[in-house]
């Protein structure tokens, strides 16, 4: 009987450990307390034969300094450690410090959420600097000579003359479009982002660099209807499905037909509201079938390719989803405004 209590006892001695000092309470209480297990077997050993006493006697010694070993061994770590904190100056006991997580700027969330759109189009993702030539900028896109928008106003130019004439801060992102169809062959489908600089006044309306993501679609038998349904597409992603559509008849250098597109205000859904100045329909992008000049002016054979592209502001489509107001929030790094637009870093 007694033999078998210790031999169950024996075994959970030597499977416990903590290094929580409670525990290590509990099990000196447990074992070696006045009222505890060992005392209680000790008692028992009064009772038995005297034959049975020679041999269970070494068998429990043995027991009993086994379980004041493991007492003493796990205190004198568990002691160590305390000794630790104490001279580091740590109380343990106080709450831990939270930590703060990151947060994705609004433009990057809008950004990604308009490539992921369109990358189930099929559509990659392309690249180019932001100190550009006039050739990129301007002339393979098509602007005369004396287009306003070449003027000092808008422009930031940084040298004059040059191989590829003046070079400034890029003013649009479809000098991207222009460095793709130079270095490859079509088709094209690709969507370019990016930050473009014009020289405006800072206001809570302007800034002096805000950012786009471009479009451009150049294959065989590109027509305005693909044009049409690939952006309903997009608009229907972007801000749910029952957003209308209406594209009115715009002008731009590079594109010929050209339209700018509008969409059922996201705000009021159409009702009128300040956001869309009571029309009920927002501007959100320009958009247009690649003008041949264009396509010839980068090595494409106009009369077998044809294509469209569009442009919008990165800052317009967060405007619209977040209903930001002021501009200039987007590059103050206020990180009380930041915070608001938490989500998961990937
Ligand atoms: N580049 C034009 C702008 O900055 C937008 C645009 C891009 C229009 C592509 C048509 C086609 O306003």
């Amino acid at each position: 009987m007694l033999q078998e209590q210790i031999t169950q006892y024996s075994a959970e001695i030597n499977a416990f450990d903590t290094s929580n000092a409670e525990e290590l309470e509990q099990f000196r209480i447990r074992f070696l307390g006045t009222k505890g297990i060992i005392k209680d077997i000790f008692d028992q050993f009064k009772a038995v034969s005297p034959e049975e006493k020679r041999v269970l006697g070494k068998v429990l010694n043995e027991f009993k300094q086994v379980a004041e070993a493991k007492y003493s061994s796990i205190n004198e770590v568990l002691s160590i450690s305390a000794q630790h904190t104490e001279d580091l100056g740590l109380d343990l006991t106080l709450p831990g410090e939270g930590f703060e997580v990151g947060a994705r700027h609004p433009l990057a969330l809008v950004r990604r959420e308009i490539i992921d759109i369109f990358n189930k189009l099929g559509f990659s993702v392309a690249e180019g600097p932001e100190i550009e030539d006039d050739w990129h900028n301007f002339s393979a896109l098509n602007f005369p000579e004396e287009h306003p928008a070449r003027d000092m106003q808008d422009t930031f130019f940084l040298k004059k003359g040059g191989e590829n004439g003046d070079i400034a801060l890029r003013t649009h992102t479809s000098s991207v479009q222009v460095r793709m169809m130079e270095g490859g062959k079509p088709p094209f489908r690709a969507l370019m982002p990016g930050r473009v600089y014009r020289n405006e006044a800072i206001s809570a309306r302007a800034h002096c660099f805000f950012h786009q993501v471009e479009g451009l679609y150049v294959d065989e038998n590109v027509s305005f209807a693909d044009l049409k349904q690939t952006l309903f597409y997009f608009v229907q992603e972007l801000y749910g499905e029952g957003t209308k559509v209406r594209f009115r008849p715009s002008y731009f250098p590079f594109t010929e037909p050209s339209a700018e597109m509008d969409i059922s205000c996201t705000i009021c859904k159409g009702e009128g509201c300040q956001m869309c100045k009571y029309s009920g329909w927002v501007e959100i992008l320009g958009c247009g079938m690649v003008d041949p000049n264009v396509l010839e002016n980068c090595g494409i054979d106009s009369k077998k390719y044809s294509g469209f592209a569009f442009g919008m502001g990165i800052e317009r489509i967060a405007n619209l989803k977040f209903e930001i107001k002021d501009l200039r929030l987007f590059s103050e790094n206020d990180v009380r405004f930041l915070k608001q637009y938490k989500t998961v870093l990937i």
